[in-house]
């Protein structure tokens, strides 16, 4: 099991909203869908729009910039296959909202490495 670190409390993200946050360098999306919380990727593909300042309705979320749409459970872009973000596991601990980036700097290393 991966290691969790605390994103934010239980009570600063109420139901129906998201919030963007930096973690271990990272920018991270995290929203609350009816009670339950899911982290995606928090920067948009298209042009670096912040998921985490988008307008969530249901489980989608509309990037504020150009009006893109990503499944906060799944990081699944519903029009656009090819713009799947990364989703990461999260708990609740107590009042924390915790999240796992693990594997995530492995990923970007690889992907920057494919990229170059
Ligand atoms: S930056 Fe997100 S839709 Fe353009």
């Amino acid at each position: 099991m991966g290691e969790f670190i605390r994103a934010a409390g239980v009570s600063e993200i109420p139901e129906g909203t998201g919030r963007s946050l930096e973690l271990a360098g990272r920018r991270v999306a995290l929203f609350n869908v009816g009670g339950s919380f899911h982290a995606i990727e928090g920067t948009c593909p298209h042009r670096g729009g912040p998921l985490g300042e988008g307008f969530l309705k249901g489980r989608v979320v509309t990037c504020p910039w150009h009006f893109w749409q990503f499944d906060v459970v799944t990081g699944a872009a519903p029009d656009l296959p090819e713009a799947c973000l990364r989703s990461f596991p999260v708990k609740v601990s107590g009042e924390d909202v915790l999240v796992s980036l693990d594997g995530a700097e492995a990923e970007a290393r690889a992907g920057e490495a494919r990229e170059t």
